[in-house]
């Protein structure tokens, strides 16, 4: 995809404001933490790996002119801060461990030398993703046919990671293969995931996409046209269990029903082997008015109350296979997973 999701220049930080998509394109600049830490609240940037990678960038811009001592001080107060925006992704606040632990080790560095250390790291994250995406989806393209029809939710595409996606990466890695790929997009309500950004970047990338309404997925799988439904995930947990976009469940349910495959596309960044189960994973909770408005109009009677869970959990016994940047984990996840991510 032409169009970067996030970047850093001049040490500053870019991202396209995922809001506005497709309507407009339009660049944002961030040379504070504290304007990341916003950026990633408030969506302008989304997608676990994304902002994993955003919260990396946002601690290196944070460290600026500190060292030593004073560092180890500024880092705690931007850490948090970082951390406070999505609980759910455990993306977020790997990037900001690993961040941390750079800090620890070069704490003799003065300040030019932590900073080009610390944003050195940072771009690390960021490069460290798009190769485990290249190599997830390579993984992922195997496991389709010469054709296949793909039914995904959300936007796990290069907007949502440092660039070509996880569910979309393997989309792409099988067009890149040859094989005649097309996806059918969920909207994913409230917040249209689906409808505006996969649909917007496949579009870009000429490869067939159709957009259905979320409660149209049941009788599309029924209908017999979709090989398998792809996914991404927030954060898997040590058993398989997988969190992901509110709706991801109930596809999985109707997959099954119908006999439909249903993977998930997770770089080992989004598995947390230290959450030993779904149960365990915090979900994140939204305002009212993502349900209670569209586009900015109230669509509910005022005094009616408003339920919106960000993510669901799926149960391991509901995923076919867990696809990774070293191979692809079937059950029994616990060991499956734990071997990959152990395998350097
Ligand atoms: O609320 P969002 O848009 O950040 O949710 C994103 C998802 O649910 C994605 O599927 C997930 O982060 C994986 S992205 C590769």
């Amino acid at each position: 995809m032409a169009v970067k999701t996030i970047e850093w220049r001049a040490d500053r930080v870019r991202m396209i404001d995922q809001r506005l998509l497709p309507s407009r394109e339009v660049i944002r600049t961030y040379a504070d933490y504290r304007g990341v830490a916003e950026a990633i609240r408030t969506m302008v940037i989304r997608g676990a790996p994304a902002i994993g990678v955003a919260a990396a960038m946002g601690v290196a811009l944070g460290l600026k002119g500190y060292a030593g001592k004073r560092a180890q001080i500024r880092f705690a107060r931007v850490a948090a801060a970082l951390k406070a925006t999505r609980p759910t992704a455990v993306n977020l606040a790997w990037a900001v461990d690993r961040m941390g632990a750079v800090l620890e080790s070069n704490l003799a560095l003065d300040e030019a030398a932590l900073f080009r250390r610390i944003r050195g790291e940072a771009i690390a994250i960021y490069t460290g993703d798009l190769a485990a995406n290249r190599a997830l989806g390579r993984h992922g393209a195997e496991l389709l046919g010469a054709k296949a029809t793909i039914l995904t939710h959300c936007n796990a595409g290069a907007l949502a990671t440092a660039g070509y996606g996880t569910a979309l990466g393997v989309v792409r890695a099988a067009c890149e293969a040859g094989k005649a790929i097309s996806v059918f997009a969920d909207e994913t309500r409230p917040f249209l995931q689906g409808a505006r950004l996969t649909a917007w970047e496949l579009h870009k990338d000429h490869i067939p996409v159709t957009v259905i309404a979320d409660n149209m997925a049941g009788s599309v799988l029924r209908g017999g046209t979709i090989d398998c439904v792809i996914v991404g995930t927030d954060r898997t947990a040590a058993n398989g269990d997988v969190a992901n976009k509110i709706g991801t469940y109930p596809l999985a349910v109707m997959a099954r029903r119908h006999g439909v495959p249903f993977y998930v596309a997770a770089p080992l960044s989004s598995i947390d082997l230290e959450c030993p189960n779904g149960a365990a994973i915090p979900i994140e909770q939204r305002a009212a008015s993502e349900i209670n408005e569209f586009a900015g109009v109230r669509i509910t009677p005022k005094g009616v109350a408003v339920f919106n869970p960000a993510f669901d959990v799926t149960p391991a016994e509901l995923v076919s296979a867990i696809i990774t940047e070293r191979g692809v984990a079937r059950a029994p996840y616990r060991r499956s997973l734990a071997a990959l991510k152990r395998d350097r």
